[in-house]
């Protein structure tokens, strides 16, 4: 079976149109990751694919059901972690599994998810003294507690320093590598090309790329294309000799290379100046160049998008 089958999916909170005719399939043992700016409707799609807010239009089946309908037989077959995970401060994530399992009404071993979450060492800290990162695993730990094969994660490592966002990377990937379907948002564009197979990136309640990393970055990327560290005077002299579309900016001559051969005429024609110049090389877009074109977001330094700036 499809873990989850959205077609059209539609939410409008008045005139804003957090989800806006969204469509998308996520197969079996998948990662998926849904990418966008603050506001971008995230959290709305994966909430409605959770059972948790009412579609307004759209069809939509999540193992089967609709979530909607369905809800109290879905929750016992999904794992969530919602939008900035919390617990009870005086709880361990020892007990909060323990109380977790007896509200399914279920049996389960502790120390088992505390394991596949890498968590043993901190199982019995209260929640007030655990560090960000073992917040998040405890969130995680929670949401395996019915053993599910579908697990929503809404930012999993938001705000987490790197090495714990790692540690949660390892988390995720043990989950794929036991055949679990995840849907997974994120900030963070090197997760994503970490972490998922297949990425969707939304704008403004739209899915305004679909595909593998490579497919999105091969869509809407441009081509390849000669980076040369040079003054402009360099860039107006390759410009004028080979007639290319020579750009400068910040130190660096950019050629957009249409042939392999074009490379080779831009730095005999850069030789031929007789003016100096640095490194030299050969560039593509990045998934943060495309990023930051599909929905004209801004990403920061450390690959994380930080707002639209067209909405
Ligand atoms: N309950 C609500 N009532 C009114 N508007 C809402 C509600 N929930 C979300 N919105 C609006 O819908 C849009 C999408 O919000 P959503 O939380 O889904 O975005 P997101 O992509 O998850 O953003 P973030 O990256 O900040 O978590 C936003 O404009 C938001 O203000
Ligand atoms: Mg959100």
């Amino acid at each position: 079976m499809i873990p989850i089958e959205v077609s059209n999916l539609k939410k409008y909170y008045g005139n804003v149109r957090a989800v806006d005719g969204i469509s998308f399939t996520v197969n079996e043992g998948e990662v998926f990751g849904l990418l966008g700016p603050n506001g971008a409707g995230k959290t709305t799609a994966i909430e409605i694919l959770e059972g948790l807010r009412k579609k307004d239009e759209g069809e939509i089946k999540v193992l089967g059901m609709d979530p909607w309908e369905n809800g109290y037989k879905l929750h016992r077959r999904i794992g969530v972690i919602p939008q900035e995970f919390t617990f009870f401060e005086k709880t361990s994530p020892r007990e909060a599994i323990i109380y977790y399992a007896s509200l399914f009404g279920i049996k389960t071993d502790p120390d088992e998810i505390l394991k596949a979450v890498l968590l043993e060492d901190s199982g019995t800290t209260l929640f007030e003294n655990l560090s960000g990162g073992q917040k998040q695993k405890t969130g995680l730990a929670l949401s395996l507690v019915n053993s599910p094969d579908l697990l929503f994660l809404d930012e999993p490592t938001t705000g987490l320093d790197p090495n714990a966002r790692r540690a949660i990377w390892e988390v995720i990937r043990g989950l794929k590598a036991r055949g679990k379907t995840i849907i997974l948002t994120t900030h963070y564009l090197d997760e994503a090309q970490q972490l998922c197979d297949m990425l969707a990136i939304m704008n403004h309640g739209r899915i305004v790329a679909r595909g593998t990393s490579d497919e999105i970055i091969k869509q809407h990327g441009s081509g390849e294309r000669l980076e040369i560290q040079g003054d402009e005077a360099l860039a107006n002299f390759i410009r004028a000799s080979t007639g290319f579309d020579v750009e400068f900016k910040n130190g660096l001559i950019g050629i957009p290379l249409k042939q392999k051969t074009d490379a080779l005429n831009a730095l005999e024609a850069a030789a031929h100046s007789k003016m100096d110049w640095g490194e030299i090389r050969t560039q593509r877009d990045s998934l943060d160049d495309v990023f930051v074109k599909l929905v004209s977001g801004v990403v920061d330094d450390h690959g994380e998008i930080t707002g639209s700036n067209n909405g």
